[in-house]
């Protein structure tokens, strides 16, 4: 399997969950290698760049899997939906969610000339709009959404170079 990474240079902070949005990525990251298996040319891309408003990070990852059928595209996010034998169909959902938290948006769409492509948008950093409601309900009611290590969320910024997975 080949993971390319193109990451544009200068982008914008964003304020979130480090832990969470890991999880995030290794979701999709992990249903692009399921999609995969079998198949003859195995490639993954993860591309970050500034959104075309340029108040939004986008981080994009696709792969040359098989794909998505029109008719699943509207229920992949879903709970519990899964074409997998053994999937929990709850890879998706946790990764939506968590995006949303984050006042973000995660669509899927065909990679061309093959596989899927997932797209995430998250505020830049200097927006009101982007403290991740999790982290201040969490400290407002004292619980916290699973896996927030944090009450406040620090500003993460996006690796610029030299990821590999
Ligand atoms: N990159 C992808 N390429 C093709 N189909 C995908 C891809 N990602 C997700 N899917 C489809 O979306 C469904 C739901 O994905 P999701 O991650 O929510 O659950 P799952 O992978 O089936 O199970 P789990 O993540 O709980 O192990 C998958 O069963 C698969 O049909
Ligand atoms: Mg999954």
């Amino acid at each position: 399997m080949t993971v390319r990474t193109q990451l544009s240079p200068g982008l914008p902070q964003v304020r979130a969950d480090a832990e969470l949005l890991r999880r995030v990525l290794v979701n999709l990251i992990d249903n692009a290698a399921e999609a995969m298996e079998g198949a003859a040319v195995r490639e993954i891309t993860l591309s970050t760049r500034l959104g075309t408003n340029g108040e939004t990070l986008e981080i994009v990852l696709a792969d040359s899997g098989h794909g998505i059928a029109p008719q699943d595209k509207d229920r992949l996010f879903l709970p519990h939906f899964s074409t997998r034998q053994r999937g929990t169909g709850l890879g998706l959902a946790i990764a939506d969610r968590i995006v949303t938290e984050h006042h973000g948006t995660i669509r899927v769409e065909d990679n061309q000339p093959q596989g899927a492509r997932f797209t995430i948008r998250l505020p830049a950093a200097d927006l009101p709009a982007a403290v991740p409601p999790a982290a201040a309900a969490g400290a407002a009611n004292g619980t916290a959404s699973p896996g927030a290590s944090q009450s406040a969320s620090p500003a993460v910024p996006i690796p610029q170079s030299g990821a590999k997975g």
